[in-house]
């Protein structure tokens, strides 16, 4: 998909609409919700646990980097880490701040993370979270505990990961996107003075 600066914030929540529509229609990695199901559960879940809206923004498009449309990466030989992490938030970072997209980058290092940190958590992962963990790199090592730690953004990207993880419930009620729809375009930021778009 192009970059496409110059939408406005309605624009913008349209393309994402779009996405969950048609992508998001496929099953998810093997679990019994499709990925849209499995994105607007993990959005509820934050908004139950009163997230403020960029965390609740960073729920919803936690994998878009899944979506077909939008990582164009379908080539790759199967078993290869597609890196749906960095190409979400590469993706959304054309309209959104660091406050949405870097949850998005890093909840996967945070599975890596809770699974060094915490013995209880890689029992609660599904079956295809776990396979999909080996791809991943595996639990982190004790010398990358540190490197994440000091992410500003890393207790945004725990929670996110929790929310992901609970995320998988065939029978949960599923708001529709629309009902998203105000809070993400409230985030749209303008392009700053200079960036494509701008002006
Ligand atoms: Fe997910």
């Amino acid at each position: 998909m192009p970059m496409e600066h110059c939408l406005s914030p309605e624009d913008v929540v349209e393309v994402i609409a779009e996405a969950f529509a048609s992508d998001g229609a496929q099953e998810y990695l093997g679990e019994p919700v499709t990925q849209a199901a499995h994105m607007l559960q993990a959005a509820a879940l934050a908004e139950q646990e009163g997230a403020g809206a960029a965390l609740i923004a960073a729920a919803l498009l936690h994998d878009v980097g899944h979506f077909a449309e939008i990582a164009h990466r379908g080539d790759l030989p199967p078993g290869t880490d597609k890196k749906h992490q960095e190409t979400g938030a590469s993706w959304l970072a054309q309209w959104f701040g660091p406050e949405v997209t870097e949850p998005v980058r890093l909840h996967v290092a945070a599975k890596r993370y809770l699974c060094a940190t915490e013995p209880e958590y890689a029992g609660i992962l599904s079956p295809g979270s776990v396979h999909s963990l080996n791809r991943q790199g595996g639990t982190m090592e004790p010398s990358e505990l540190v490197g994440f730690e000091a992410e500003p953004h890393a207790p945004a990207a725990i929670r996110v990961r929790r929310w992901d993880d609970a995320a998988k419930e065939p029978d949960a009620p599923v708001p529709p996107f629309d009902h998203f729809r105000p809070l993400l375009r409230n985030l749209v930021r303008s392009p700053a003075p200079g960036e494509p778009g701008a002006g």
